[in-house]
């Protein structure tokens, strides 16, 4: 992070949530907080509630919920960083300029003109395609249905036939010999010194980064000659796996998916359609940082790829690193051989929506896939399929969703679903034994006679783990509303012990805090999480208590919560104990663990 805590407290600090919530919302105070329409989601009753004091807010209705920065970050589509640049001007705190070595002053200056090169380089495209020079190209691009506004909204231009013009124009300019090269739009000659263009007789599609700069170029000839298309090469702007083309675009579209398909000519086409929530990963495979790039600015992605090989193996490949980043897919298959823009073209904007509102489940199209491999006739390959089905379907941890597939499966193969399932709980039984390493030790441990020792196997049941988050969650929650607690609490449970790295870093906070004999600012533990989701999941803890409980019940659930927390503790441990010695001393721990009983409401 560029800025230091106490200035991004100072620019909090003088951003009343209330006013500038009221920029966007009619509140009405009702009691202590105020109320209005959730500007998040669609309403007509008021449950987006703001409280003065907390410096939160809160929705009933769709669980939004942050300080001021998440709730500018959620209403203008900012990142951390832009928010705070957002609220210093509307507070008038003039943020410090960062100081900077003398090395990466050079670098960002050598960036900045980079930047200005491309810039000048775009408006030199541009004019070409509107002068005699680029008859050419505009009748290919009227070919291609592409209106002038379409074409003025995504800089497309045309690179001349001449060997070296735009190298010459920029040397015009004043552009330094060294850089212009720097920048991948000219390439040393084949033969003798000096320079000649890399893009000839081109149309130019600029490529945009989140900020609308232009970072690169991707070049398009006007016949069936190849390459088809040209790219710039990785140069300190451009970095084909780090961007995607149209997301300038899709991330300001306001809808809750991002559609991801192959092509320049896809984007642009669906964008002047009507669809705005599209990108493309420019050909390239997709990479684990395109996804989190995504992730953070959508939760739910939709491929839409070409239904041919080339395309489903893309979007197979694309599955599994999409998911990793915790984003939902779906995936559409154009039908008949078309990509997306060929198909609106054919078959217009609703037969288009039609599909995606066809989309399937990213495991149900994985499963489709299977099912044109194999066929089920045979004998023999119906037993290979069902264990690849299985295998698919091991790895969803939401039973409910797993039930549903199977019972789609089960109704379109005719495989009975028991026996799906019994193939798949033969995997998890393997996957289990690959992954836990106590396995050799777990004989002697469960011999054991107290069935609470047993080192806990199943730990990567998802119920479990989240009955540990929903422990973790509450005690930070419970020692928020209950300072005069936490002394009691501390010498048992550290800020080390909680589990989840999010909740682990508040925890810390809080620690510090009371430690110093401070009081707990959520809007303030909110501000050291940059990413909109983090925040949200921090300020649940500080939401609302929604019922309260006789005092001892808490104090049950707070020694059953903190046991469970300390119990994982052990298990973890337990799993990478590299000796039995080890493994004795933990069996240990959790004897004494079992025991522990902290009494909060009497001495
Ligand atoms: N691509 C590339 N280099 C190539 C071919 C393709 O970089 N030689 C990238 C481009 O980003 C292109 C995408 O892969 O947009 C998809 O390729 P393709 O489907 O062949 O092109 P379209 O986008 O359909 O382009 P058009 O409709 O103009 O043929
Ligand atoms: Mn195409």
């Amino acid at each position: 992070m560029y800025y230091s805590e106490e200035i991004i407290e100072e620019i909090r600090s003088q951003n009343d949530l209330v006013d500038v919530v009221s920029e966007y919302v009619r509140l009405q105070r009702k009691g202590s907080s105020y109320f209005g329409l959730c500007p998040f989601h669609n309403e007509d009753t008021a449950s987006f509630s703001v409280s003065p004091d907390k410096q939160m807010y809160y929705c009933f209705g769709c669980q939004a919920g942050g300080n001021v920065f998440t709730f500018i970050m959620q209403m203008e589509n900012f990142s951390f960083v832009e928010a705070i640049k957002h609220l210093a001007d509307r507070a008038h705190i003039t943020l410090p300029q960062p100081e900077y070595s003398e090395e990466v002053r050079r670098k960002m200056e050598e960036k900045q003109v980079l930047l200005d090169i491309h810039k000048e380089a775009a408006k030199y495209f541009y004019a070409n395609l509107r002068s005699p020079r680029g008859q050419q190209a505009n009748e290919y691009l009227n070919k291609r249905k592409l209106n002038k506004n379409t074409q003025k909204l995504f800089g497309i231009g045309y690179s001349n036939m001449d060997f070296a013009d735009l190298y010459q124009y920029l040397l015009y300019k004043g552009y330094d010999e060294a850089l212009i090269l720097k920048s991948g739009l000219v390439i040393p000659k084949k033969k003798g010194k000096g320079f000649v263009d890399r893009f000839r007789n081109r149309i130019m599609f600029p490529i945009f980064d989140v900020h609308n700069q232009i970072i690169g170029f991707g070049g398009r000839v006007l016949d069936d000659s190849l390459p088809k298309y040209m790219n710039s090469p990785d140069t300190p702007l451009f970095d084909k796996s780090k961007n995607l083309y149209g997301l300038n675009y899709a991330r300001a579209s306001g809808k809750n998916q991002i559609l991801i398909v192959e092509g320049y000519m896809d984007v642009i086409s669906l964008y002047q359609a009507g669809f705005e929530n599209v990108v493309a990963s420019l050909g390239t495979a997709f990479t684990q940082q395109h996804a989190f790039l995504l992730k953070r600015y959508t939760g739910e992605v939709i491929i839409v790829y070409d239904s041919d090989l080339a395309g489903t193996n893309a979007a197979l490949r694309a599955i599994p690193i999409l998911s990793s980043a915790g984003l939902k897919i779906k995936v559409v298959q154009v039908p008949g051989e078309k990509d997306p823009d060929d198909f609106i073209k054919q078959n217009g904007p609703e037969a288009f929506q039609t599909l995606l509102d066809q989309a399937m489940g990213a495991v149900m199209f994985q499963v489709s896939v299977l099912r044109k491999k194999y066929n089920i006739e045979d004998t023999e390959q119906k037993i290979k399929f069902t264990i690849e089905v299985a295998q698919l379907l091991s790895r969803l941890d939401n039973e409910i969703e797993r039930d549903v597939y199977l019972q789609e499966i089960a109704n379109d193969t005719k495989i009975s679903a028991q026996s799906i399932l019994n193939e798949m709980n033969k995997y998890k039984a393997i996957q289990r034994k690959n992954t836990n390493k106590i396995n050799i030790y777990s004989k002697k441990i469960e011999a054991q006679p107290q069935n609470h020792l047993k080192i806990n196997k199943e730990s990567s049941n998802i119920d479990e783990k989240n009955g540990l988050y929903k422990a973790q969650k509450n005690i930070l929650r419970f020692l928020y509303n209950n300072a005069s607690f936490y002394p009691k609490i501390k010498p048992h449970l550290s800020y080390e012990d909680f589990i989840d790295p999010i909740l682990k870093k508040v925890a810390q906070l809080i620690y510090e805090q009371y430690d110093k004999g401070l009081n707990i600012e959520p809007a303030t533990v909110i501000n050291h999480f940059e990413n909109l989701n983090e925040q949200k999941q921090v300020s649940l803890i500080f939401g609302e208590e929604k019922n309260k409980s006789q005092d001892y019940d808490i104090e049950k659930a707070i020694n059953d919560q903190l046991k469970l927390i300390k119990r994982a503790n052990i298990d973890k441990k337990s799993r990478n104990a590299s000796d039995i010695y080890e493994i004795q001393s933990l069996i240990e721990q959790k004897k004494q663990l079992e025991k522990l009983y902290i009494n909060l409401i009497s001495g």
